[in-house]
């Protein structure tokens, strides 16, 4: 069901009755006052320019055109040739009924199911995971479940960061350590920052370590069966940090979803040889580099775009040309996705121009890289320790739900304390990953620990407790999973309800298509405040309600928390009955 779609069908028929082509841009959004009716067909002012006609009087043909049927009251012309349309109340009830019946709540079913890979999360092994892969992995989860719920088949890959020129002084260091007996989990788990720094240290000052390191990055590139091993015992205990972060944040990724850039290293010559020959790629200085000319600067210089090193090292652009090749023609992708910080925008830009003249990305696989801002502290600065050093995500995440607790215990009345340890897990991890979804991905924000846990606003906790609220309401109703009865609309504040439950598939279809699950958790803050004035207008249990009047409440108020959970779901965030 969506009501903005069916819009534009009969506005675009319309159209068509006035001569106007099929694909003529309806523009219908939704209205922005109440005084507006529910939808804005806004169309008529584009299409009118187009005819070189009065836009006020197309917008009157076009009304007459336009065969609503039952599903309106009224479609009137405002301003310079907007059309307000007043949904009806008794189509709206009959779009809910049927909705209700549907376990996926009136979203259609895909008809066209694309495969689309997504690209998230994808820290960098040889250190602690940032807070930059807390925003990839918590987007790109919300965007990938989104995906999924409306039918794509989803390829999640993890780009981890395994093959730069670090892991030498690594696992350099990583042997020295085993050497004196030190135990592997104490080295490398206990505090990977403190593990890179050591080693790093060493590289600068240590006489013959830093060539030390330098071969045996040469080495592990060349397939030495012992830097490999060295290599890998790293690789597997940086994994597990990361597996303790997703584990916490309640997100889908698991080992299978693992495609890291070592994963592409048999592909790299093939990929030089392959630009050489197409003259692509060209030496300079030693290296070889691709010169981009349609990303020329001011002065009309080509932007370089290295694929090889001095020396012969391959680098992070050429694996990201091996992953279009494998994302584009092995794995048969529609779409890609990516999600990485605004500061590689450039980066993306560069390898899907060269993929594409290179032929490593089919015409029909779109490439969509979405960046994101940078999460800052309360000070404005970006997001640190007190210190300046990197917040470990794990430690951050255990933080959040400590201070989760104290704010659940002060409200919470009749719960074990099993049941409030269980509440502050979500409502902590909630807030943490509500805070991040919630703002508009390409802006920086400003991570605060009590806006993020306040019960005002547009924050996890008041959702979550919003949903407690509606299921308190169905228990003390008495009312089963599997409840009935018929639905009517006749207050205002229930017709609203109804018009935003019948907006879900509207929204989602927005997430997908610009990877922004900031507007599902608008539309979850919206419908709860909806939800929350519907019932002080509209009493339930109250003596006195009419049965019938009583039921279809209860109907809006099953459909309400069934979709706010829902919604969470999709944004990986979990309800409680109680809280
Ligand atoms: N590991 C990279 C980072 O930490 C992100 C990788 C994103 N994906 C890619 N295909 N380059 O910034």
């Amino acid at each position: 069901m969506n009501i903005k779609h069916l819009l534009t069908e009969k506005t675009q028929a319309a159209f068509v009755a006035l001569g106007l082509p099929a694909d003529t841009n309806a523009a219908v959004t939704v209205s922005t006052k109440l005084e507006f009716g529910d939808y804005q067909i806004n169309g008529a002012m584009a299409a009118a320019k187009l005819l070189k006609t009065n836009p006020r009087q197309l917008a009157e043909q076009l009304i007459q055109q336009l065969d609503l049927g039952d599903m309106a009251d009224k479609a009137e012309i405002a301003g310079p040739g907007f059309i307000n349309v007043t949904l009806n109340k008794s189509w709206l009830a009959a779009q809910l009924q049927q909705a209700s019946s549907d376990s996926r709540l009136g979203v259609s079913q895909n008809a066209n199911p694309q495969t689309v890979v997504v690209d998230y999360s994808a820290p960098n092994l040889a250190k602690e995971m940032h807070v930059g892969h807390l925003r990839s992995t918590i987007i790109g989860d919300a965007v990938v479940r989104t995906l999924e719920f409306w039918g794509d088949k989803v390829i999640r890959q993890n780009h981890m960061g395994d093959w730069g020129t670090q892991f030498g002084m690594l696992i350099a260091h990583l042997e020295d350590k085993l050497a004196a007996g030190i135990d592997l989990e104490q080295v490398a788990l206990a505090d990977l920052e403190d593990f890179y720094r050591e080693a790093k240290k060493r590289f600068d000052d240590e006489a013959g370590f830093a060539g030390k390191s330098r071969d045996y990055v040469v080495k592990l590139q060349s397939g030495d069966a012992h830097c490999q091993k060295l290599w890998q015992l790293f690789i597997d205990t940086s994994i597990k940090h990361s597996d303790e972060v997703y584990q916490k944040l309640n997100v889908t990724l698991t080992h299978a979803d693992i495609k890291p850039e070592s994963a592409y290293n048999a592909m790299l010559h093939g990929i030089i040889a392959d630009l050489k020959a197409q003259s692509l790629a060209v030496e300079s200085e030693g290296a070889l580099v691709v010169f981009l000319q349609e990303l020329a600067d001011k002065e009309g210089n080509p932007s370089p775009f290295i694929v090889q090193k001095t020396g012969g090292g391959f680098l992070y652009s050429t694996t990201d040309l091996a992953a279009c090749q494998h994302r584009s023609h092995t794995l048969n992708a529609d779409r890609v996705i990516i999600f990485t910080d605004a500061r590689q925008g450039l980066h993306f830009k560069q390898v899907e121009l060269v993929a594409r003249k290179a032929g490593y990305l089919r015409s029909e696989t779109a490439y969509d890289h979405c960046p994101f801002g940078t999460m800052m502290g309360e000070d404005g600065k970006p997001f640190k320790t007190r210190t300046g050093g990197t917040v470990k995500l794990a430690e951050l995440l255990e933080e959040a739900v400590v201070r989760a607790k104290a704010v659940v215990q002060e409200k919470a009345t009749d719960l074990t304390a099993d049941e409030i340890a269980e509440v502050a897990r979500k409502v902590g991890i909630g807030a943490v990953k509500f805070a991040d979804l919630s703002k508009n991905r390409t802006s920086d924000y400003i991570f605060s620990w009590d806006a993020m846990l306040s019960f005002e606003g547009a924050t996890a906790p008041y959702l979550q407790y919003a949903y407690t609220r509606v299921r308190s309401i169905l228990r003390r109703a008495d009312v089963a999973d599997g409840y009935s009865a018929t639905l009517q609309l006749v207050e205002e504040q229930e017709k609203q309800l109804a018009v935003k439950l019948l907006r879900f598939e509207e929204t989602l279809q927005q997430v997908m298509k610009d990877a922004q699950p900031n507007l599902l958790c608008n539309y979850l803050y919206e419908l709860a405040s909806l939800y929350m004035s519907f019932y002080e207008a509209c009493p339930i249990l109250k003596d006195g309600v009419e049965p019938g009047v009583r039921d279809s409440r209860l109907m809006l108020s099953i459909f309400t928390s069934r979709l706010l959970q829902q919604g969470l779901d999709l944004l990986g965030i979990e309800v409680m009955e109680r809280m």
